[in-house]
């Protein structure tokens, strides 16, 4: 797929703006602060429904303006797609979202409209945070491929929320106890379904991302992703979903939260051998990441049947001259974003549009 058009109306520092790409690398250079990664921001929200930098949408409405819309026109292989985000200040609906002339219900509805990859450099904590930094990487994935995943994961938020709730009372009520056993089914059946999803996909990831890595290294690094999850490794896991909840109940009654499921799942990113997160230098981790990134876009390729886009916030300043040069011949032909603030650093990449940034406008 690729995007034909972008239009921000008080959007971040954007009053009114226009991207038109062509279909390969479409550049935003300029100095610091002038609003290049607010328009790849822009574009997040419409492939996700989401910023990639804040949980607060209000954030992204221009200030002083009541509210800020955002549209993609993209093009597939099925023809063209419009989607729109209008975030709204103080009302009820604060979100809403338009798929060509029509209201969207769900948020989840947005999902493959618009196809996207970002990398920024936020995606670092991937390899360098905690546990549910490498769960939302995958989650995100996997909810923009397949909405019934994206289901999944909310239906499994909420069980979990009443289960934790319940677990509070029963702590003062005892008698409570046998009302968590439908809880308990209800967690298991959700969780097994978000197991099995993340089994499958982590397996195929981690095949792509090492061979992301090989190229981006030039063959010197070897990437691998391990699911751990004690789920993962049974034939049935939804059955051993429900005979771990059972076994430590009362733990939990005692701790009044959830102590096992797949809200506790992790990826363990290695680089030959040893855990990226605890050895691996700022640059290598930085390259796992793109690996992993890339490895995102061949994967969706594979799940669509085209590719999608790519958006690379601010990647090179951290690159070794060697592997700017495999990113560069990686990107290829895809339609692909990227923002810098000295163009240099794309030598040898065949620029399409570039755009200079400055206070909130952009000049061709
Ligand atoms: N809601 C908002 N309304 C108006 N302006 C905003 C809003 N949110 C952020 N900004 C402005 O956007 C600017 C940052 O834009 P952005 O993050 O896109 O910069 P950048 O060009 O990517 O810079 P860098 O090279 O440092 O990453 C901030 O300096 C801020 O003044
Ligand atoms: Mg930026």
């Amino acid at each position: 797929m690729h995007i034909t058009s972008l239009t921000l109306r008080n959007f971040r520092s954007y009053e009114e703006a226009e991207v038109l790409p062509g279909e390969g690398m479409t550049v935003f250079s300029g100095p610091n602060a002038q609003g290049k990664t607010n328009i790849l921001e822009a574009m997040h929200l419409c492939c996700t429904g989401r910023s990639h930098r804040t949980s607060h949408d209000e954030e992204m409405i221009r200030w002083g303006s009541p509210a800020a819309k955002v549209s993609v026109l993209s093009s597939q292989k099925d023809g063209t797609h419009e989607v729109s985000v209008i975030l709204t200040k103080g009302q009820k609906k604060k979100k809403n979202v338009r798929i060509g002339a029509r209201q969207a219900e769900r948020i989840g509805e947005l999902f493959g409209h618009v196809f996207g990859v970002l990398f920024s450099p936020e995606d670092l904590q991937i390899v360098k945070g905690g546990p549910s930094e490498r769960r939302r990487f995958l989650d995100m994935q996997l909810s923009q491929l397949r909405p019934a995943y994206f289901y999944a994961l909310q239906q499994s938020a909420r069980i979990l929320g009443q289960r934790n709730a319940l677990l509070r009372a029963v702590s003062e009520h005892p008698s409570l106890e046998g009302t968590l056993d439908t809880w308990d089914e209800q967690l298991a059946l959700a969780g097994a379904s978000i197991v099995k999803a993340r089994r499958e996909v982590i397996g195929e990831l981690s095949r792509m991302a090492c061979e992301e890595h090989r190229n981006l290294t030039t063959g010197k690094e070897e990437l691998s992703l391990r699911y751990t999850s004690e789920a993962a490794q049974q034939e049935d896991p939804g059955a051993f979903l429900l005979r771990r909840l059972q076994e430590t109940r009362a733990d939990d009654i005692r701790r009044m939260t959830t102590s096992t499921g797949v809200h506790r799942d992790d990826i363990v990113i290695s680089i030959g051998g040893r855990d990226a997160r605890t050895y691996a230098s700022q640059g290598q981790q930085r390259s796992a990441v793109l690996s992993l990134k890339l490895a995102q876009t061949s994967f969706a390729e594979k799940e669509r049947g085209e590719p999608p886009i790519l958006m690379l916030d601010d990647v090179m300043s951290e690159l070794d001259p060697d592997r700017r040069r495999q990113l560069i011949e990686r990107i290829g032909c895809m339609q692909t974003f990227v923002t810098c603030t000295d163009i240099s650093d794309l030598a040898g990449a065949t620029q399409g549009r570039i755009y200079q940034v400055r206070e909130g406008k952009l000049y061709l």
